[in-house]
Order: C-alpha cells, then structure tokens, then sequence
C-alpha cells in the first residue's frame, strides 16, 4: 500500500533531530515530504524555513494533530515516546512511527532499523503490515555497519566487544562537560605548561588534585570526571538481585543492548525461532566528543584467511572502508577525529589473535550521531516512501 507523505517531525531541534535535518537537507529527502514541524514547547510558532504548506508549529502532545500525518519522526527521547505513542496508537493512528529513543526497540512489533544490514528483516516486517521502527543502540549499529559481513556470512561463534565511547552517547550536555573540564585542567597548570623547564610531575599532581576537586556542578552530567579520565560503566545496573555466577549479573543496561540488539536487528534469537549469538564485553565511556570506538574479538565457526575476512568486511556496504593494519594507517584513518562528520566506517587492526585460528580480532570506529543514531532513520523514511 501507497504510504502518504505528510512526515511529522519531533525533536528536530536537539542534537539528534539537528543532524538528521542536516542528512535529510543534504540527501534532498525534503524534496518528497510534506514536513509538519511539531514542538513541546512552542506550539503556534513558526515552523523552520525547511516548512512548505505546515508553517505553524504543531503541538507534540496533541494527539489529533500527531494524527493527521502518514509517518511520524520522532527524535524527542524516550519520556516522550512513553507518554505519546501509546495513546496514539490507542487513537486509532495506523501511521508509520519512526524513531530514535530505544523505549520500543525491543518490543515484539518492532523493527530495529539498520537497513545496510538489515534490509530483509525490514521487508518481511513490512510486507506483514509492521508500523514500528526504531533505531538501534549507537554502538551496536556503528558495530554492524563495520562488521555486518561476517554475521550475515554465518561466520559469527561469539564477539566480545570493549568500547570506548564519546560524551555525545550522554547527549549535548555531556559534550559540554567534558569540554569545560578539559579546560578547567588546562587553565590550572596554564603556566606551567608554556614553562618548558617546569617538572611534568608537579603538573600532574595538580591536574589530580584539579579532576579530584571538581564539583557537582562540573560533574552534573556524568557523576565524576570524564576529562583526563574514563568511566567503565554506561547506562543502567542491570545486573542488581542477580546470582553472581549468571551471566547477566553486573551488566550494565549498555553491555546487555550489544547481544540483545544485535541478534534482533539481524533477525536471530528468541523471537526467530533460533539460537542467539553471544556478544558481550565491557561499555566505556572515553572523552572522545562524537564517535564510539569499539575492539572486538570474534570467535569464528571456521578458519577463514585475514585476507578474505578484508575482502568480506570491505565488500559489504558503501561506507565501511578496511584500514589496513599498520600503524601509519591506524593513526590516521582509524580515530573518532579521522571519523566525525563523516559517514565513513572503518574498520581497521584486523588480525588473528594469539589464542587459535579462528580467533580474529578488529578495531571499528563510527559517527554516533550519523550511524548510531540519524542516517537510520532517514533511510527508513525513504524505504516507506518507496513502498
Ligand atoms: N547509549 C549510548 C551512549 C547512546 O550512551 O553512548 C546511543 O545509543
């Protein structure tokens, strides 16, 4: 059936709505939508100049205006997600809802949008009338952008994955953060710093005393310094009145997403009909500003040459890119600030590792903002455009 193309959009104004407004600008989506810009806060406003016939900002909470459209963006966050979309849907709405927060991710009736990866799960759901679409976890998305090919190749045993991911994960504040702290470090040994003979270690012991000191304020976001630090926790204590010996016990809510996504957006696991692969590891935020990083260890069915490992990983989509594994390529092609603003996912420091044959290890780098959060959702768009 024909899908209609008056798009509503919700949180187009935070970080995630910006970027995908940027992406959507860019690939001339709004060329074949009506646009109808919804607001929390602003109803009765001016629509952004991107609005054509829907000049007045709509009421992101009223659900007959919701209504009217044939498809529904929606960037807002998951609070917003859990107060409209079940009484929308209560309304009657039979639209199409996409969106980035994970609130319905898991849910039976949902697809977990990845399409580069996913493109099959995505039509059987549609072809069954499915409605729901969600974007994935940011650092399982980026992953399989990287590394997709070795799953869809069935090669896949187990993956262990440790990130190390940028403050934007948290959101703009976060990215705030972790700025005035590094520059709350700097401007506390400024003068020594430009004194080429003062001692590296009286240095160090006043940026200690410096990210130690820092009040609730300056950690209002992230609890404790991210600057000149890291945090090996993200997301909730999932792990809490567990035995110790489960496997769940102490994962963080981020650490559970990488096996739980990952099998769901590949259409694998409880819900399919087969086996679940293993996948987990240790979630990390770093003071990198916008691009999740993650090594992974994977645990192959077969041994397969490193040679066509490369050539699987670098033939499976248009935007991952196989960095050789030297170190001249590694530091330049293979960081968050070779990364950012890019669509580029590289996928570098692949190599057989010291425990057996099957045994490989690689290093993958994405844009979460892009990847990991609205390049998704914009392609879903045109898919349901397209149908
Ligand atoms: N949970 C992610 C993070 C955000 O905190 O980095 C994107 O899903």
């Amino acid at each position: 059936m024909k899908v209609g193309n008056l798009v509503g959009l919700v949180g187009w104004r935070g970080m995630v709505g910006s970027v995908l407004l940027d992406r959507m600008q860019a690939e001339g989506d709004f060329d074949l939508i009506e646009p109808v810009f919804f607001s929390t806060s602003n109803a009765g406003g001016q629509a952004p100049a991107l609005a054509k016939n829907e000049t007045v900002l709509q009421d992101a909470f009223n659900i007959d205006a919701l209504k009217r459209c044939d498809i529904i963006i929606s960037a807002q966050g998951g609070d917003y997600t859990t107060a409209v979309f079940p009484k929308l849907r209560a309304a009657g709405w039979a639209g199409h809802w996409i969106d980035a927060a994970s609130t319905l991710r898991m849910e039976k009736d949902a697809v977990i949008i990845l399409d580069p990866v996913n493109m099959p799960v995505i039509q059987t759901a549609l072809s069954q009338g499915g409605k729901n679409w969600i974007g994935g976890n940011c650092t399982v998305s980026c992953m399989l952008m990287g590394v997709g090919a070795l799953y869809k190749a069935g090669l896949v045993e187990w993956m262990s994955t440790q990130t190390y991911q940028a403050a934007s994960g948290g959101g703009a504040q976060h990215m705030r953060e972790l700025l005035t702290q590094y520059g709350t470090l700097n401007a506390e040994v400024k003068a020594l710093l430009d004194d080429p003979k003062s001692a590296i270690l009286e240095i160090d012991r006043l940026v200690i005393a410096k990210q130690r000191g820092l009040n609730a304020t300056e950690t209002a976001n992230f609890g404790v310094p991210l600057g000149g630090s890291l945090i090996p926790w993200i997301d909730k204590d999932l792990g809490i009145g567990k035995n110790h010996d489960e496997p769940g016990w102490g994962q963080s809510k981020e650490e559970w997403k990488g096996m739980a996504e990952t099998n769901k957006i590949l259409g694998q696991g409880e819900g399919f009909g087969s086996t679940a692969i293993p996948v987990d590891g240790f979630c990390v935020r770093v003071g990198a500003m916008r691009c999740h990083s993650q090594a992974l260890t994977f645990k192959l069915k077969k041994n397969v040459p490193s040679a066509d490992i490369e050539a699987m990983i670098a033939a499976d989509n248009p935007w991952v890119k196989v960095v050789p594994n030297t170190r001249e390529a590694t530091i330049k092609d293979l960081t968050p600030v070779a990364v950012t603003g890019t669509m580029t996912i590289p996928v570098g420091r692949i190599r057989k590792l010291a425990m057996g044959p099957e045994y490989v290890g690689a290093f993958t780098v994405g844009d979460q903002l892009l990847w990991g959060a609205a390049e998704p959702l914009r392609r879903m768009l045109r898919i349901l455009l397209q149908a």
